[in-house]
């Protein structure tokens, strides 16, 4: 067990988590069941904030926007990076205020720009097109939005292709070369007022000296920018900080963070003569390792490799399917156990890619064993969906011994909630 993480931990012979028994979460509530350690969040949250003192901190709603989860960042003082309508109907909902929200998205609709204007939260803005349309919504409206460009400052992080995000050819953003024409235009448009400049250069980013890179190349526009009249009054360097997924991995600390961007923010900014809020928005650093998913062993098959089926399968967790992503897995309920073979943890669906880990050395495992995924808090339920029509699980958030249901299991009618079927089909 990785030693970061202080909130996972055994007790006669069982997983875990904030002091719970995991075991019996899985009797009470049942497999497949999503935690969430209420302080393990909190403190995440907080070791964030107070590394960037001087910062605001936008929760990225994507990596987790369960409602109770968005209630108790915004508790902590959280903002939120939102990223579609529904985004921001949560972050609302869950009272985070709308000035500390910022509505981002590559291809937003005329009805996200709407309700952006009519909550007034601020815009990062991706295209001209989406700039022009957001200024004849905010004229109709009689309103003035301030805005930020999405800038893409071509930098490349080391991590997986699919969550890399500044590089050139990525489809976020403004190119690096067109930001100042887009200030120029913005400034001159009515119900258009720029106040920022926005960048996130990938996610499960483990070096920081490409947010060191990012950060130069952001503050030689805003110097640029500043030139042109325009008074920048934040810098939003976006997310993206890594964590260790695996016992073995490094990652850097918040603090390592802070001492890559921050004399570059701050010295640049004062030879600007300008002082800007620096806003950053992570979503997995805080999330990430607060949650775990537990899974329901059905069957163990002997075949060209251990299969252990699994309850959970890539419709609850489809970071392993989808970027390769290794997972921590334990058997819950032998979590003292001394591993004595190599299995492959794989899910329920009708896809040969559904494996939640391969080649884990563990246990022996048997049907009724328990199997925590551990690192699920962040993209792991918020990417989840009902394929092969299996229902949602549920969701608990335990604090101090005490559990919480966060989110209800859906059941069969929520699979065909929104079906219809036209009368003629039914004589
Ligand atoms: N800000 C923006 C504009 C973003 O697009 C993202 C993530 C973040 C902040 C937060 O990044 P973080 O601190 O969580 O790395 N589904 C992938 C990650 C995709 C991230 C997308 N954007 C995964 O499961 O690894």
């Amino acid at each position: 067990m990785p030693s970061t993480r202080s909130h996972i931990n055994v007790q006669d012979h069982n997983l875990t988590i904030g002091g719970i028994d995991t075991v019996s979460l899985a009797q009470e509530y049942g497999t497949p069941l999503y935690v969430t350690d209420e302080e393990r969040l909190r403190e995440n949250f907080r070791r964030f904030a107070s590394a960037f003192s001087d910062a605001d901190i936008y929760f990225a709603a994507k990596a987790n926007w369960n409602l109770a989860i968005l209630r108790i960042l915004a508790s902590e003082g959280a903002g939120a990076d939102v990223f579609s309508d529904g985004e921001l109907y949560v972050a609302l909902l869950a009272g985070i205020s709308p000035d500390k929200i910022l509505f981002n998205g590559n291809s937003k609709t005329a009805h996200e720009l709407q309700m952006a204007i009519d909550a007034g939260v601020r815009v990062s803005a991706d295209s001209l097109h989406e700039l022009r349309t957001l200024s004849r919504l905010a004229t109709e409206s009689d309103r003035t939005v301030d805005i930020a460009f999405r800038v893409n400052p071509d930098v490349s992080p080391d991590t997986h292709p699919k969550i890399a995000t500044g590089l050139a050819a990525s489809k976020f953003g403004i190119g690096y070369r067109d930001v100042l024409a887009a200030y120029s235009e913005a400034a001159k448009l009515p119900g258009i007022n720029p106040v920022g400049i926005h960048c996130h250069i990938g996610s499960q980013i483990l070096d920081v000296s490409p947010f060191g890179e990012a950060a130069e190349r952001m503050m030689d526009l805003v110097e640029q920018i500043t030139r042109l009249g325009i008074d920048l009054t934040f810098v939003d360097l976006g997310g993206g900080l890594g964590i260790p997924y695996a016992a073995e991995m490094t990652a850097p600390t918040p603090n390592d963070l802070t001492d890559m961007i921050l004399p570059i923010f701050e010295e640049r900014s004062r030879a600007i003569g300008i002082s800007p809020r620096l806003i950053l928005e992570p979503g997995r650093y805080i999330a990430g390792d607060a949650g775990i998913l537990l899974t329901g062993v059905n069957t163990v098959k002997r075949a060209a490799k251990n299969f252990v089926g699994v309850d959970a399968g890539l419709n609850l967790l489809i970071r392993p399917a989808m970027y390769d992503a290794y997972h921590e897995v334990v058997v819950a309920n032998k979590a003292d156990q001394d591993p004595e073979e190599t299995y492959e943890i794989v899910g329920p669906i009708c896809e040969s890619g559904d494996i939640i880990a391969r080649d884990r050395r563990l246990p022996p495992i048997e049907p009724g064993d328990v199997v925590a995924v551990l690192d699920t808090g962040a993209y792991g339920f918020s990417m989840s969906s009902r394929y092969n029509g299996r229902v949602r699980c549920a969701e608990v958030l335990v604090n101090r011994g005490g559990v919480d249901v966060i989110r209800r299991r859906e059941d069969y009618g929520d699979l065909i909630a929104k079906d219809v079927v036209p009368a003629r089909l039914l004589r």
